[in-house]
Formats: C-alpha cells, sequence, structure tokens
C-alpha cells in the first residue's frame, strides 16, 4: 500500500536529517582531531556513519513502499568549540532533536494507520534511547574530568577503542 504524501514527505525530511546529522558529527570529529584528541575525533567518525547507516534505512523504506526519495539541502554543520564538553553536549542535543522528530513520525504513520512503518520506526525509538544515554554518560564522564588532563586522555583511549558496528 502507497505511503500517505504527507507520511512520505516526512520521511524524506528525516532523511535530511540524518544526514546532516552525519555532516555535524563529522565537523565535531574534526575539531576534536585538530585538538589532539584522536580517539573522541575516531568515535565520532564512527557516530557519522551510523547516521549515515541511518538515512539509507529511510530512504530504502521509501523506495520499498513505492514512494520517491527527494533529497533536501543540508546546512554547514557548527565547526568550532570551546571544549570537548560542550562538543559532547551539543551532540546530546541534536539527537534529541532527532529523537523528537522520530517520535512525530510515529505518531503520523499511526494517524494515517501506515502499519508498515511501526517495526521500522520501534527499531529508530529504541535505537535513540540508546545513543541519548551513550551521549549522556559521556557529557557526566566529561563533567568529572573537569580540567584534569590525565582524566581527558583516558576517556580519549576509552572513546578510541570503540569499534565499528555490526548490522
Ligand atoms: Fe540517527
Ligand atoms: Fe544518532
Amino acid at each position: 500500500m502507497a505511503m500517505d504524501a504527507k507520511l512520505e514527505a516526512a520521511y524524506n525530511a528525516q532523511i535530511t536529517m540524518e544526514y546532516g546529522s552525519a555532516y555535524a558529527y563529522l565537523a565535531m570529529g574534526a575539531w576534536l582531531e585538530a585538538e589532539g584528541l584522536p580517539g573522541m575525533a575516531l568515535w565520532m567518525r564512527l557516530q557519522a556513519d551510523e547516521e549515515t547507516e541511518h538515512a539509507l534505512k529511510f530512504y530504502q523504506f521509501v523506495l520499498d513502499r513505492g514512494g520517491r526519495v527527494e533529497l533536501g539541502a543540508i546546512d554547514a554543520p557548527v565547526a568550532d568549540f570551546e571544549r570537548p564538553l560542550d562538543v559532547f553536549r551539543r551532540s546530546l542535543q541534536q539527537e534529541q532533536a532527532v529523537t523528537a522528530s522520530i517520535n512525530e513520525l510515529y505518531a503520523l504513520a499511526v494517524q494515517s494507520n501506515d502499519f508498515a512503518s511501526i517495526p521500522l520506526l520501534d527499531w529508530f525509538v529504541n535505537e535513540q534511547v540508546e545513543e541519548e544515554a551513550t551521549v549522556q554518560q559521556i557529557i557526566d564522564d566529561l563533567e568529572r574530568a573537569g580540567d584534569a588532563g590525565h582524566t581527558l586522555l583516558m576517556l580519549d583511549r576509552e572513546l578510541g577503542a570503540r569499534q565499528p558496528e555490526e548490522d
């Protein structure tokens, strides 16, 4: 069954948002790397890869449903930060905005009785809980580290151990 036009437009906006997220994480990674924090930079690059995967999940879903993919423009991301803590705080804000957007998509899918959307969106609802919790944990650690350089380096090593996710 074809998708409601409003729902299709919302999926397309979500594709753009996920790519925007990927783009923002790349900018964060570049800043962290330049600051001498290669572990955090790697973490951000893997995060960007994940966002690209998210975009492609929506992209494929729209196509599988016989819809039309329309890619929107992506704004240049914020590329300058004060300190690592601000980078991760911004990352949390971004994830919260994505969560709100996924919730709206869910509400729209329910409104239009688009049951095929539910398993996909359930996956994303869970993914967002995980992403917000992960970033919040890093923020807590960074807040606890304060200005202690050695703790920051330890965190950098820890985040640098992140492995690419398997599908
Ligand atoms: Fe995402
Ligand atoms: Fe995310």
